[in-house]
């Protein structure tokens, strides 16, 4: 599943973030991908324990937090550490390759990348390329969305970040342990939420509306790994 989550940042926030990377020590981003993905990656990030990294994380993992729909797609376990990164200039892509399976925090913490997000933090029209494409199952889907906006998608996909060939493309990007492993249990669980939630909004409290949250939460109960 592919989704677009809009507003995990304000306006205020992207604003703190841009002048925040105005003067960021970027580095190569080679640094933290494994041995396939190394020779596809051109692009530029920020050392985890850099101000404006430190910074940025806070906002977007508090943007996590309070996002129900995120909150409802993801369920998530686990978070790893969210990295910055930019694409622009030498450093302009990184090829099609599929993130490594377990990722480990600084304190050894190993994080299993059943979900991943990217939230962008330059508008479109700042920037020519670098869309992030993921394939699924119906072939190769392009996003590019405005600052403050997110997208989850897959940790299994093959995805890429195309060339970009004018300005920068600005974005931090994490993993999600989900409880639920399973990306197909994930969307039945998330389609059901959505629809008890359109259920409510139309017809209020009904029987039916309880009896499915029940079905819900015993999903929930039969497939989470807490
Ligand atoms: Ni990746």
């Amino acid at each position: 599943m592919l989704l677009q989550i809009p507003d995990l940042l304000t306006p205020d926030q992207v604003r703190e973030a841009r002048r925040l990377l105005a003067d960021a020590p970027w580095a190569d981003g080679r640094d933290s991908a494994g041995p396939q993905a190394r020779t596809v990656k051109l692009n530029q990030q920020l050392p985890h324990d850099c101000d404006a990294a430190r910074a940025i994380r806070s906002m977007v993992l508090a943007g996590v937090e309070r996002h129900p729909l995120i909150l409802s797609a993801a369920l998530p376990k686990k978070i790893f550490t969210p990295r910055v990164n930019r694409y622009g200039g030498d450093t302009p892509f990184y090829g099609e390759h599929v993130d490594n399976a377990i990722r480990f925090t600084a304190d050894g913490t190993r994080v299993r990348t059943d979900v991943s997000c990217t939230v962008f933090l330059a508008d479109p029209d700042e920037y020519d390329g670098g869309e992030l494409t993921v394939q699924d199952t119906y072939g190769n889907r392009g996003v590019k969305l405005p600052a403050g906006h997110a997208v989850l998608y897959p940790g299994t996909s093959i995805h890429q970040v195309t060339p970009v060939t004018r300005g920068w493309r600005l974005a931090c990007f994490f993993w999600i342990e989900s409880m639920v492993r399973s990306d197909e249990q994930r969307r039945l669980l998330f389609d059901l939420d959505m629809s008890l939630m359109r259920l409510r909004d139309r017809h209020g409290e009904t029987d039916e509306a309880v009896s499915l949250t029940g079905t819900y939460h015993n999903l929930l109960r039969m497939w989470a790994d807490t």
